[in-house]
Order: C-alpha cells, then structure tokens, then sequence
C-alpha cells in the first residue's frame, strides 16, 4: 500500500480525488471509485472538508461526470478509439467506458506499478469488468517531448483519441503545460479531443483558495514541491492547432448534475474550469 502517509504527497492527491468520487456516486457515476478507498485517506477527509472546504467532494464528483459525459459521447459517435489519461492517477473511466475503447494510463512510475497490480486483481476476481488497459510512467517535469511521442505514438492502435488532463495542471509549470500541448499536437488527429481542467486567476482572492494553500502548505511533503498554477482562460483560446470546442465550470454544471447544491455561491467553493479543445 502507498497511502501510508503523514504529510501529503502530489499522488496521495489521486486516493483524495477517488475517494471524494465515491461520496457521490450518483453524481459521478462511478461506481467502481470506492474500490479505492483506505482507511489513511478517511482520516484525512474530515479535516480538508471542515479546514478548506464543504464542497470539495461534490465538486470533484460534478468534475468526473462532465469528463464523463464527453468521453461516452466522443467514443459511442466513434464506436471506440483510444483514451490517453495524463496523470490518470485512479481514475476508473475505463471500466464505465464501452469495452470498445482501448486505454492507456500515465502517470509516475510508483502510482502506476500499484494501480495495474489492483486493477489485475480486481479483475481476477471479477469485481471490475476486463478492459484493454496500457500503463506507461513517465515525469511530465522531466520527459522531453520526444521522449513521450516515441514510447506513446506505439501504443495507440485505435483511432480516434480523447486525451484527458484532469487535475494535473496545479502542479506543473507553464513550461511543461506548453510541453505537453505541443505533444498532444504531434499525437492526435482532425477532430481528436483533450479535455483540460484548471483554475482561473481570480481564484486566488478567495478566501476558499487561500485555506487550500494553507492546508498544502502545512500537509504537503517538503521534499514534493508543486506549483500552484492557474489558467487564462485566453490560453486554451491561443493553444496551436486547437479550437475551444467547450469551455464551462464546476459552478455552471452544479445545476445540471447536483441541484440540491445549486444555491452555493461561486466565490465559497474551488471551482474548477473544464475544457474540450478540438484538434483542427
Ligand atoms: C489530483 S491527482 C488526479 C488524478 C486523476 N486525473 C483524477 O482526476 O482523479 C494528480 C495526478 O497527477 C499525477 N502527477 C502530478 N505531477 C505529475 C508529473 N510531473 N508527472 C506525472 N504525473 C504527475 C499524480 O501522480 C496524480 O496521480
């Protein structure tokens, strides 16, 4: 088991991520997140809800089902493809996924070797449904952008591709964000899809925001320093060889996926944007 965790590293944020999946499983319509659950990652959930925020689960729960609903459009109009998760942590799409779809996961190498040995027993054991699944680690702060296309480009057999970057992009830097762009560029083709999420600058005079980074700040690991990026919406609108095809929030899809939280205002929670850009 890796969860076994003091201080908050940038992959026990995966555990944290399924684990609020599961809450609200009518929401996220994963049904497959809890098998991810672990006592180390409970213990944690309490005080992230009464420190930060209330709304984190639901919120991560409205996030899954819009990356959700794109992903079963995109391959059902297809009738399969490629699904390519960078940073795919325990995400469990696949499994809710036509089994025409192949996937492949990546990550870094120690959530990987753990993720596939899980999933392999899982599957034994008839608890998850079999699924073309390929995992490959790499450092998105390290790995040059040949690197990635000459270990990926081989293991996509199946036309078209959805990339997904979900939940990524706070902890890398500009640079490797225009790094792994200018890669998805070279991998997809006419009408392939990336889905992308973000925050937006304004975030930061929130109050919610602030309580995040002082959590990060006294949890985390010293030794698994992040950035704390944030987005520009501009910037998915100035992305080379992509078009904007959707651009929307977690506070716009509270509505549609969760109207019992409908009244929660936008300035309490950490919302997150959602993005679908469309190769040209
Ligand atoms: C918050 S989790 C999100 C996981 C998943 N996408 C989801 O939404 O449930 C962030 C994931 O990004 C991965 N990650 C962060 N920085 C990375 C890097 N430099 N290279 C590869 N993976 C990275 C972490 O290991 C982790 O699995």
């Amino acid at each position: 088991m890796i969860a076994i965790f003091q201080d908050m590293q940038i992959h026990e944020t995966a555990f944290v991520v399924s684990t609020y999946r599961s809450l609200h499983e009518d929401v996220s319509k994963d049904n497959y997140a809890k098998l991810w659950n672990n006592p180390a990652t409970n213990a944690l959930l309490p005080t992230i809800f009464k420190e930060v925020s209330p709304y984190e689960g639901i919120l991560h729960a409205i996030r899954n089902r819009f990356f959700y609903e794109s992903l079963r459009s995109f391959f059902n109009k297809h009738k399969g493809g490629t699904f390519i998760n960078f940073g795919a942590g325990f995400s469990m799409y696949q499994f809710i996924l036509d089994d025409s779809v192949n996937t492949i996961d990546i990550d870094k190498k120690e959530i990987l070797d753990f993720k596939k040995d899980r999933i392999g027993k899982w599957t034994a054991e008839g608890k998850l449904p079999h699924r073309n699944i390929q995992y490959l680690s790499i450092n998105f702060n390290t790995a040059q952008k040949e690197e990635i296309v000459y270990s990926l480009r081989p293991l996509i057999t199946k036309k078209p591709t959805f990339i997904l970057l979900e939940g990524v992009l706070f902890f890398l830097n500009k640079n490797t964000t225009d790094k792994l762009f200018d890669t998805f560029k070279v991998l997809q083709g006419k009408d392939d899809l990336v889905g992308s999420v973000s925050y937006i600058s304004s975030i930061k005079n929130t109050k919610v925001y602030s309580r995040l980074i002082n959590y990060f700040d006294k949890n985390n690991d010293t030794n698994d320093s992040f950035m704390h990026q944030t987005i520009p919406h501009s910037y998915y609108e100035q992305i080379p060889n992509y078009r904007l095809a959707r651009a929307t929030s977690e506070f716009n899809l509270l509505e549609e996926y969760s109207p019992a939280h409908s009244s929660i205002k936008e300035n309490e929670i950490l919302n997150e944007h959602l993005y679908l850009l469309q190769k040209m």
